[in-house]
């Protein structure tokens, strides 16, 4: 049993990848390695005796305190929370299947927000230039507890666990919306693979793909992503109308 405490609560991680909040017992829904089957770099990694293990665990739509929900109701976004064991996939560490949000508003579609609260996390961030599967850039970017990372109008992104150990990470993100799995699925996987030891090969998959760009850039946080949403539920209003977010975050308009 792994305990954590933010500003919004305690987190005990149990068994297979379990989770509560102050003391109850959320129910997730899990991802397993059968799922991921599409999108890795080696697809025959998976077997019948492994297809079965849970790769991570979601947890949507979590409120540390019920008299919370109405504020997530009313602003349209939901909470999630994500426990991702750590372990190797061949030779990539642990990942998300990889999605993309459909449009919020012409050209622009729906942001996310994400704040690693254990472990550290590779996020792996693309942006399709056209349906042909070409990529016009691809970011990576690596975040340690309490860092918090936006993903921007127009990125797909994957999660990758680096961190030698189990990672949760928490989230915030528009309800107006279901993610959509399908490219990543047809083109399995992100454009480049993050193999064990940090390097990043190019998905054969992919026409013409851009050079990787590191990136360092965090999303301010006061407390935790929870806290300063009920604070100020206002100050995410872009989660729902990426208009709101500065120019730098807004490519492919
Ligand atoms: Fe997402």
């Amino acid at each position: 049993m792994h305990s954590i405490t933010y500003p919004f609560g305690r987190l005990e991680l149990g068994e297979d990848l379990g989770l509560t909040i102050n003391g109850t017992k959320l129910k997730g829904e899990p991802r397993l390695l059968r799922d991921l089957k599409p999108v890795l770099r080696n697809p025959e990694f998976v077997t019948d005796q492994n297809a079965g293990k849970i790769l991570y665990m979601m947890y949507r739509s979590v409120v540390a305190d019920p008299a919370h929900r109405e504020a997530f109701r009313i602003h349209s976004v939901r909470f999630d929370l994500t426990v991702m064991d750590y372990c190797l996939l061949d030779k990539e560490p642990n990942k998300t299947l990889g999605h993309v949000h459909p449009q919020a508003i012409p050209g622009l579609s729906y942001p996310e927000l994400y704040q690693v609260l254990l472990g550290r996390a590779i996020y792996l961030l693309q942006r399709a230039q056209d349906r042909s599967g070409r990529v016009a850039d691809f970011l990576v970017i690596e975040a340690g507890p309490g860092e918090a990372v936006l993903i921007p109008p127009n990125y797909g992104h994957v999660t990758v666990n680096v961190g030698g150990s189990p990672l949760v990470m928490a989230n915030l993100v528009s309800t107006r919306f279901s993610s959509d799995y399908g490219p990543y699925k047809e083109l399995h996987g992100a454009s480049y693979y993050l193999i064990e030891g940090g390097s990043l090969e190019p998905n054969p998959n992919y026409p013409d793909l851009p050079e990787p760009v590191w990136s360092d850039e965090k999303y301010p946080v006061s407390k935790d992503i929870y806290t300063d949403f009920i604070c100020c539920p206002k100050s995410y209003s872009f989660l729902n109308d990426p208009t709101m977010i500065g120019a730098r975050f807004c490519k492919g308009q």
